[in-house]
This record gives structure tokens, C-alpha cells and sequence, in this order.
């Protein structure tokens, strides 16, 4: 019997495009080129599956056009706001997800973003790199401590509790706001607050980690932001969507937020320009899961959905 045909959109780490190439007949992307739309449709021609990133979109118009041999949509990320789930559902196509595997690298990115705006250390490095680094001082590069201060975690969800782990480890008092209460984590000792109003005030840090919802569009708008103490700081490593950039962008000039980490943004990698001329930011280029360890770990958990699927099995991680 011949292989499924499994068309991969980027380029993946060697061990998982090895075990592509055995069990499947994988249409590799050597060159980690960036398809555009009929381009991808065009190379998904007798494809079974597509094994894509965030960085394709497949919107109701994709789905319309895309080839009936396709049947599962196994996306490399565990984001899966690039697909349209409703269109995936009309058209039978199966969409999948890598949830679990990337939790403790994103924490990792969100406790260095928490600690790179407190401690200053994209104005330290520029200092550093740009030889003008002239002295030192007691008020010189002076930033906010971390340690034993209260972070605001919304989306206590995969990521948000190894978020509130690190931070453990640093002293810091959990807050938090989700759908769903966690006892466990209340156990731990996380304060649960039931609207995000109500949290922001007690914020010396705050941590967005939702997902990328109708819901929780723009959540970080002016208003919410104005309900910040003052010297609090803001971070991001879950989906650039969350952040109203107007509002965070005046907020920044105005000193409230203090500073902000980011590593994701609206229109990536196209930024807003401004946030790249305010000192109080420190800015990373979506690098949440970027550990080889982690991004072995996603395609062979996209692997498994597809063996699943290929197997006659439901797929772990079917999302639609
Ligand atoms: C994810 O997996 O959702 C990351 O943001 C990378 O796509």
C-alpha cells in the first residue's frame, strides 16, 4: 500500500523530517521558504494531509479551494488561531494541535521577558554592543526587583501554571484570572480573581497568557491598563492579538505600564515601529517554543496525530 503524501510547509528539525520521510511520503521545504496561498494549494495537489505552521492561514477561502485528497490539517504549533475551525468542520478536513509539549519552553520565554523589562536588559545590551557604555553608578541602569513581587497571570491554563512555577521559584504571589477556577494552583497559594478589573490593581507584574479568542481580542485596552498600579509591568509571549498596540504603545510613553516584554505582536513580523524607539521595552521575535528539545517535541506530536489518523484513530490532539 502506498504512503499517505504529507505535505510539510516549513522546515523541521532533522529528526522529525527523518521520521517523516519513513513512515509517510513527505513533500519536505528544504529551503523553509514562506508559501503564499496558491502557491500552498498548489503543492497540497494530492496531498492527504498538510503538516503547517502559524505562519500559514487557512481561512473559509482556503478551505473552499483546497484539495478533497486532504483530510487532516496536523499543525505544527499549539496555537491554532491560523486556522478557520468552523470552515475546517464544513469542509471535513480534521485540524490538529501540539499542546503540553512547548509549556516549559514558553514559561521559560515569559519569566526571561518578566525579568528583561524589569532589569533593563535591552538598554544594558545596546549599551554594551554599541561601546557606549561610559560608566558606573549608583542611579546608573537602576530597574524593578522581581523577587517576592506579585504577578497577575490571565490564562492560568498549560503555560500560565509553569509560568506561575518560575515565578514560585523567584518568591513571587500568583494572581490570576480565568474561565475556570484551579484548585490546584489556589492550593499553591494563586488568588483567584473573577474579573480582570478586579486583579489588575494588585499587578506589580502581569502575564497574558490566553489564547487568541474573539473574547479576548484587544483585552489589554487603555482602560484596563489604567487600572495598573504604578511601575508595573507587562508581558507577552501568547499571542500579539491580546494587545490594543494604541493603548499599550501611549501607556509606555505615559510610564504606565513601566515596561514591557514582548515576544509576540499584531502583524508579526511587520511590528508596530513605535514599540522599537521606547527605552521601557524589551522586544523578542516570537521565540516562545525555539528550543531544539521543544521543537522536536512538536513535530513528533504532530507525528503521532497524523499516525493516529492514518491508523483509523481519533488523534490526541484533534481540535476540530
Ligand atoms: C504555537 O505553537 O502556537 C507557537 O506560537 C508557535 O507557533
Amino acid at each position: 500500500m502506498s504512503k499517505p503524501v504529507i505535505l510539510v510547509t516549513r522546515k523541521l528539525p532533522s529528526a522529525v523530517e527523518a521520521r517523516l520521510s519513513a513512515d509517510y511520503e513527505a513533500l519536505l521545504n528544504p529551503q523553509d521558504a514562506l508559501y503564499e496561498r496558491d502557491e500552498l494549494l498548489k503543492r497540497a495537489e494530492g496531498a492527504d494531509a498538510i503538516m503547517p505552521c502559524h505562519t500559514e492561514h487557512f481561512d473559509a477561502d482556503i478551505f473552499e479551494r483546497l484539495p478533497k485528497s486532504v483530510k487532516i490539517i496536523a499543525n505544527f504549533s499549539v496555537g491554532y488561531d491560523h486556522v478557520d475551525t468552523d470552515a475546517a468542520k464544513k469542509a471535513g478536513v480534521v485540524i490538529t494541535n501540539t499542546p503540553d509539549v512547548l509549556s516549559d519552553a514558553t514559561a521559560e520565554i515569559v519569566m526571561l521577558l518578566i525579568i528583561g523589562a524589569a532589569r533593563r536588559a535591552g538598554e544594558g545590551e545596546h549599551l554594551v554592543r554599541t561601546a557606549t557604555w561610559k560608566d558606573w553608578s549608583p542611579a546608573f541602569m537602576v530597574g524593578t526587583q522581581v523577587t517576592e513581587k506579585t504577578l497577575g497571570i490571565v490564562g492560568l491554563g498549560r503555560v500560565g501554571k509553569v509560568v506561575a512555577e518560575r515565578a514560585r521559584g523567584f518568591g513571587m504571589k500568583i494572581l490570576y484570572h480565568d474561565a475556570f477556577r484551579q484548585e490546584e494552583e489556589e492550593k499553591k497559594g494563586a488568588v483567584y480573581f473573577e474579573t480582570m478589573e478586579d486583579m489588575l490593581p494588585h499587578c506589580q507584574f502581569l502575564s497574558l497568557n490566553a489564547p487568541n479568542l474573539p473574547s479576548t481580542v484587544g483585552m489589554l485596552n487603555a482602560a484596563r491598563i489604567s487600572l495598573l498600579p504604578e511601575g508595573a509591568i507587562v508581558v507577552n509571549a501568547a499571542r500579539g492579538t491580546l494587545v490594543d498596540d494604541e493603548a499599550l504603545i501611549a501607556g509606555l510613553k505615559a510610564g504606565k505600564p513601566a515596561a514591557a516584554g514582548l515576544d509576540v505582536y499584531n502583524n508579526e513580523p511587520g511590528i508596530d515601529p513605535r514599540y522599537k524607539e521606547l527605552p521601557n521595552t524589551f522586544l523578542l521575535p516570537h521565540i516562545g517554543s525555539a528550543t531544539a528539545e521543544t521543537r522536536d517535541a512538536m513535530g513528533f506530536r504532530a507525528l503521532d496525530n497524523l499516525d493516529a489518523f492514518f491508523s483509523g484513530k481519533e488523534p490526541g490532539d484533534r481540535v476540530a
